[in-house]
């Protein structure tokens, strides 16, 4: 485990308490660590500061000095510094926490300027939140609840804007909502490195519109809706399905790549509305990918599997267990894991394959890095696989050496954990020469070759942990039960392990114990004390390693050194 390092603090006051907050902390930010909530519309952590709201405004002062000899002056009632208050409110977004620096958050004259602010903004905003799609989200609407009127002082026509604009794909606008605080507009210049929104016209005819002939397609527009802080920008997928207040949620790691970005999965009743992503500075600050919020629709995929089948017919349980363990009593088996499974699966596989005496392989997926959020391996877990001991190098796209196993008859058998194996380079021929035990989510030219078809879960149904590209360890949750038919892979992959007689207990807990003592990368890791932010793990082991991703948001590769030759498939284990 790799600890942070310590931030330098400065003490500021607000609202007559003393608290030490990290330099260069804004104000903003220093009441949230004190507990004091300071409203804000355009002030976004992780954009540029603009200061157009004046939502944030406060009142501030700083410790009095005599300027002549640079000492204290100090209060003749109380005989403690003086504080020289400035004659008028000041933002907090712009003003960053400097060493007894004092903040009043709570007087009359804030709260009047609060009120203002409001009363601007609602002018020309609709008052309709009981049929806005933001509402139980809207911080227009939570903000009006304390410093709303409570009425209209505006007898002239609202301005009529555009509404139900299509902005791209997946992003639809109600211009009238806008309350032109410019978080969108900064989002898409400065992260998603697309300059596509802007304002066109002038004071309350301001409009948020994309440039002449630009679309907001990028692989980052959904973020644009997660930021608005009205029901301005909304998802074309989302909108109007579900009031926020039903849905549950959960936390989860977009799975679409080894950047892992944490994400939060909304549910109800057992079915996933949406995915957005969950802060974590060390890894996606408040952002996902929206290729990663559409993978929830793979549960409710058509090509689901969802029985257990023996020869291509539905079978019970026991009977597939009795299947397998003749195919597994036979002999000369190929285990062939996944970047895709969690951790904990991974060391399953991997004792699997000690069990079975035979050798385990990965199958490896690599596409074009964005640069952010989007890494170049497509598998969120192959250094799972490393950390686990499931193989030693990495992985190729093809299964070569399996193939010219299979072909050579040394493999008579292969469990497949979740790999298409046709689409891993196995032909039809060599599919029909191996009895295929499939463990795996959705159809595939594997499951229906496959002897035994065990349906199991998606990373939504269960709870595992990943280790992404950095070597942090992070762990998802269930958000939603499995479908019928379907059974945690953990539990298939402890009946195979028992089958050919090895042991392993399927309770994850119980199987950190042993996977701590036999995997000494986790040190004290366990999967309880593993925080919502993940731990780095010391990945120096495997820092040689040709990773195939390139710098991201908040990833730098190693320097690397020399390419070994390409390695045609995982890495047998000792037959030992
Ligand atoms: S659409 Fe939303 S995020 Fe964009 S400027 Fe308007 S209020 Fe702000
Ligand atoms: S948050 Fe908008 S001006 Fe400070």
């Amino acid at each position: 485990m790799i600890a942070p390092p310590k931030p330098e603090l400065v003490t500021v006051n607000i609202d007559g308490r003393e608290v030490a907050v990290p330099k260069g902390t804004n104000v903003i930010e220093a009441a949230k660590l004190a507990g004091v909530d300071v409203p804000h519309y355009c002030y976004h952590p992780k954009l540029t500061v603009v200061g157009n709201c004046r939502m944030c405004l406060v009142e501030m002062g700083l410790p009095a000095v005599d300027p002549a000899t640079k000492q204290p002056v100090l209060d003749a009632a109380t005989g403690k510094q003086k504080i020289n208050w400035m004659p008028r409110p000041t933002i907090g977004c712009a003003t960053n926490a400097s060493p007894g620096l004092h903040i009043r958050t709570t007087t009359p004259l804030v709260r009047e300027c609060r009120e203002g602010v409001m009363e601007f903004l609602l002018i020309n905003h609709p008052l309709d939140c009981p049929i806005c799609d933001q509402a139980g989200e809207c911080k227009l609407q939570e903000q009006a609840t304390d410093y709303g009127r409570g009425y209209s002082r505006y007898i002239e026509p609202k301005n009529v804007k555009p509404k139900r604009t299509q902005l791209g794909s997946r992003v639809t606008l109600d211009d009238e909502r806008c309350i032109l605080c410019s978080r969108c507009i900064r989002f898409c210049k400065e992260v998603a490195k697309d300059d596509v929104l802007g304002f066109i016209d002038r004071g309350s005819h301001s409009t948020l519109t994309c440039y002449p002939g630009k679309r907001l397609e990028n692989n980052y527009s959904l973020n644009t809706v997660d930021i608005c802080p009205v029901g301005a920008l909304t998802s074309t997928d989302f909108r109007f399905k579900m009031r926020v207040w039903f849905l549950k949620q959960a936390d989860s790691i977009d799975f679409e790549s080894s950047a892992g970005a944490n994400t939060v999965v909304w549910s109800r009743e057992g079915v996933i509305y949406r995915l957005t992503p969950r802060r974590n500075d060390e890894v996606n600050d408040t952002w996902m990918a929206d290729s990663g919020r559409l993978l929830y629709k793979q549960v409710r995929a058509e090509d689901r599997l969802n029985e257990i089948r023996v020869k291509g017919l539905a079978a019970l349980p026991q009977a597939a267990k009795a299947e397998a363990a003749a195919v597994l009593g036979a002999g000369q088996v190929a285990v062939v894991g996944s970047g895709r499974s969690s951790v904990e699966e991974q060391f399953a596989t991997r004792r699997l394959a000690a069990a079975l005496k035979g050798p385990a392989w990965l199958v490896s997926r690599v596409g074009e890095g964005d640069g952010i959020l989007v890494s170049a391996d497509r598998n969120p877990n192959v250094r799972g696989a490393l950390a686990t001991g499931l193989i030693r190098r990495l992985p190729a796209a093809k299964l070569t050496e399996l193939a010219a196993q299979i072909d050579a008859g040394e493999i008579k058998a292969v469990v497949s954990i979740g790999e298409d194996l046709a689409a891993a380079g196995l032909t039809p021929a060599q599919l029909a020469k191996v009895a295929i035990i499939y463990l795996g989510t959705h159809r595939n030219a594997t499951s229906e070759a496959a002897r035994v078809v065990f349906p199991t879960l998606t990373v939504f149904e269960k709870r595992g942990s990943f280790i992404n590209q950095q070597f942090r360890i992070q762990k998802f949750a269930a958000a939603v039960p499995g479908p019928g038919g379907a059974t945690d892979d953990l539990a298939i992959l402890q009946s195979l392990i028992v089958i050919a007689g090895g042991t392993l207990a399927a309770d994850v807990g119980v199987l950190w114990e042993t996977m701590a003592k036999e995997c000494p990368v986790f040190g004290a890791v366990r999967f309880a004390n593993i925080p919502g932010t993940g731990l780095l793990l010391d990945g120096s082991a495997w820092a040689g390693l040709p990773f195939a991703e390139k710098a991201g948001l908040k990833y730098q590769p190693a320097e690397k050194a020399a390419e070994p030759s390409t390695p045609s498939g995982g890495e047998p284990l000792s037959k030992a």
